[in-house]
């Protein structure tokens, strides 16, 4: 299956108009790989300001949004607006939404739904902790986590998963090449037991959590990984590397 790869970073609350400046700097340079789709995570407050300096050819996703396309919800962005501003992405359900500010498998689901009716395009997060891999709990995790959303959607075709172990996240102990690539052959064998064949094979997952220049070349040499969501690094003329870890 000819799944196109796919790096995203994720910026996460980092950031001023300086270093902003400095990481289009270096994104516009690269050289990318034209054969990857690129994806920045922007912190909201400075969305427009990146989607109006960076080159088309980079993607920009906002970090998160509400379920609903506007009203009474102070702080919150809806996927209108996002896309009132031509950004055309949103990451949902990053570990840190779901462990820091206790968001449920369900409103995840939610939201994911609706960034799709509204006409984003959705990387979603998931991800087991260390205490439920040493518990075993690994894929009862990922698969409760992605049944949720399946709950919610029919079409997958703007979706892409980024698995992200929790204990690999912010680390410096990323999983090794044989983890990752167990948790995401397993990931897309339940999809296409429980969704469908054409999704399971096309889905594509990123894996992240501690990814850097040093380790995305034999990462991204696996099989079943189709790309990265890295945070740190993404911050650093090392996210070219990243992205052209799949010449
Ligand atoms: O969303 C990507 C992020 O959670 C990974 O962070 O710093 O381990 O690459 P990092």
């Amino acid at each position: 299956m000819g799944r196109k790869f796919v790096v995203g970073g994720n910026w996460k609350m980092n950031g001023d108009k300086n270093q902003i400046s400095e990481i289009i700097n270096f994104l516009q340079t690269g050289p990318l790989n034209q054969d990857t789709e690129v994806v920045v995570g922007v912190p909201a407050i400075y969305l427009d300001f990146v989607r109006s300096k960076l080159p088309q050819n980079v993607g920009v996703a906002a970090q998160n949004c509400y379920k609903v396309p506007k009203g009474a919800f102070t702080g919150e962005i809806s996927p209108a607006m996002i896309k009132d501003i031509s950004v055309n992405w949103v990451i949902l359900g990053h570990s840190e939404r779901r462990q820091i500010f206790h968001e449920s498998d369900e409103l995840i689901a939610e939201k994911v739904a609706h960034a799709l009716e509204a006409g984003l395009k959705v990387i979603a997060c998931i991800g087991e902790t260390l205490e439920e891999r040493e518990s075993n709990k690994t894929e009862e995790v990922v698969f409760r986590q992605t049944k949720a959303i399946a709950d919610k959607i029919n079409d997958w075709s703007n979706v892409v998963i980024a698995y992200e172990p929790v204990w690999a996240i912010g680390t410096g102990k990323t999983a090794t090449p044989e983890q990752a690539q167990a948790v995401h052959r397993s990931l897309r064998q339940w999809m296409c037991e429980n969704i469908s064949p054409e999704v399971g094979e096309s889905i594509r997952i990123q894996y992240g959590g501690s990814v850097t220049a040093a380790n995305c070349k034999e990462l991204g040499a696996q099989p079943d990984i189709d790309g990265f969501l890295v945070g740190g690094a993404s911050l650093k003329p090392e996210f070219v590397n990243i992205v052209n870890a799949r010449q």
